[in-house]
């Protein structure tokens, strides 16, 4: 695996790739690599002849700075993860090749509406970080094919239309995920539950299944079965920011006409958000 940071030079290799005739995938994270980044790149290999991966973690996403700071570096073992999977190129940028002059005064991708409603509302200025981050990386690496967790089902949305509106020449994959055998969808953010917030933590995926069963049922209104769930996770420790029946469409709140629909949650355990979702289709 070969390793960059500076981006003339994972540019021209990945020009002399391009030339060859080879399609490049490309998969962009920000460390702390786990099984669900595995996966994407597993994937990925089926999509291109070269995997290219980048760690890079992002100041311009986090509205919280102790957030940022916290945020677990793990590179030795990511890199020896990422060459077992046979990725032919790291991708590690300095804050500064990314943002010379800083973020704050930089120019930035805005995907209204969609950025501004559920981890929008509760991050302020997250997904204009992650837009304009995304964009650059694509600018930079210029993948045929990028894949993305669906386990971040809005930043997925978010980056979709952002390609689509763009006219950015990338197929964009989302990718299903991964859960530990308790139900639980793996995150970096896993890391922060002590033993005890471990136990509790797969209620959140559990209370998602169930509110899916009792709205195939269609016997409850959506509301009644947000306000039950919302109830069994605060009783379980949890601080619900938001627990909310979807269209998997654009995000918009599901009516009863609704019939694609994506049940979308994000709460707190202990210092752990813990983001998660599932998807229903009722026709
Ligand atoms: O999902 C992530 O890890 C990040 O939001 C991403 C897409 C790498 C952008 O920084």
């Amino acid at each position: 695996m070969r390793h960059f940071n500076e981006i003339s030079e994972v540019r021209q290799q990945l020009r002399k790739w391009r030339m060859a005739g080879e399609r490049i995938a490309f998969v962009p994270t920000m460390g702390n690599l786990h099984r669900g980044h595995l996966r994407l790149i597993e994937q990925a290999q089926k999509h291109g002849q070269r995997v290219v991966v980048s760690i890079f973690v992002n100041p311009m996403q986090f509205n919280d700075q102790s957030d940022f700071e916290a945020y677990p570096n793990t590179l030795a073992q990511d890199g020896e993860k990422l060459s077992e999977a046979g990725v032919g190129a790291l991708f590690l940028p300095s804050t500064e090749a990314l943002y010379p002059e800083g973020h704050e005064g930089q120019s930035r991708v805005v995907v209204p509406g969609l950025s501004d409603i559920l981890c929008g509302e509760h991050r302020p200025g997250h997904f204009v970080g992650v837009a304009t981050v995304v964009a650059k990386l694509f600018n930079i690496v210029q993948p045929d094919v990028a894949l993305f967790g669906e386990k971040d089902f809005q930043q997925l949305m978010v980056i979709r239309r952002m390609v689509d509106e763009l006219c950015f020449p990338i197929e964009i994959i989302g990718v299903l995920t991964e859960r530990e055998s308790d139900g639980l969808a793996m995150s970096s953010r896993n890391s922060y539950l002590t033993a005890e917030q471990r136990q509790q933590a797969p209620l959140l995926y559990r209370v998602l299944t169930q509110a899916k069963s009792q709205l195939k049922l269609s016997t409850q209104s959506n509301e009644t079965v947000e306000m039950q769930a919302i109830e069994v996770l605060q009783t379980g420790g949890f601080k619900v920011e938001y627990f909310t029946v979807r269209s998997a469409k654009d995000l918009s709140k599901a009516g009863v006409e609704t019939q694609d629909l994506v049940i979308v949650a994000a709460a707190w355990l202990g210092k752990a958000r813990l983001i998660d979702n599932i998807g229903l289709n009722l026709g």
